[in-house]
């Protein structure tokens, strides 16, 4: 693995809400060679969020951004963007939706990992609705973001199968690993267009 000095990489920003294990893949993913990204901040709207650990083993600067008010919040985390210069934002796990008002300041660079294949389920509770409605394969989806819902344009999609004995939880994980490959191949497939 070759540690990443930064210098001409997309400087590039991590949301997230709690575990963060797709922050780590994104972390792991930017120290490569091959890593067009740098993560230089990572934010989240929870300052008990899990993740936050990994920023700290990986010295990345972290913001915590209290949401209650949301258009303060927003506002608060576009100035850190600006300060920090950065150029991509990636929601991994961020539990809030981004208002218009801020995704038009990065139109075309935020990017979102749903576990679903998109655009079936849409929001929360993917797995399950997949188990209940039978469905034979769910999976996941990086997609660009845009004002409404995980709606933004697909960039990948990786499909798992769904086994009888799957309960949510089961095919959660099976998807979860699936996400940290799929995450870093998306990046790779926009920035070597
Ligand atoms: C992932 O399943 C992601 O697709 C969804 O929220 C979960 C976050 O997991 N948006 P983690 O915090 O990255 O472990």
């Amino acid at each position: 693995m070759v540690l990443s000095t930064g210098t001409n990489r997309i400087k590039t920003a991590v949301f997230f809400s709690g575990t963060g294990s797709n922050l780590r893949s994104l972390i792991k993913f930017s120290k490569l060679k091959k890593s067009p990204i740098f993560i230089n901040l990572i934010i989240t709207n929870n300052k008990l969020a899990k993740g936050l650990k990994y920023g700290a083993i990986f010295k990345i600067k972290k913001k915590i951004i209290k949401f209650k008010n949301k258009d303060a919040a927003e506002n608060k985390i576009l100035n850190e963007l600006k300060k920090n210069k950065i150029e991509l934002i990636c929601l991994a796990g961020f539990m809030k939706i981004l208002s218009n008002n801020f995704t038009k300041n990065f139109k075309g660079k935020i990017l979102n990992i749903h576990p679903s294949l998109l655009p079936k389920y849409k929001g929360l509770n993917t797995h399950q609705r997949a188990i209940e409605n039978k469905d034979k394969y769910s999976g996941c989806t990086v997609h660009f973001v845009n004002s409404r819902l995980d709606s933004g344009k697909i960039i990948v999609q990786k499909k798992v199968r769904i086994l009888k004995k799957d309960t949510p939880d089961s095919l959660a994980k099976k998807i979860l690993a699936q996400e940290h490959k799929l995450y870093p191949k998306a990046i790779l497939k926009i920035f070597s267009l």
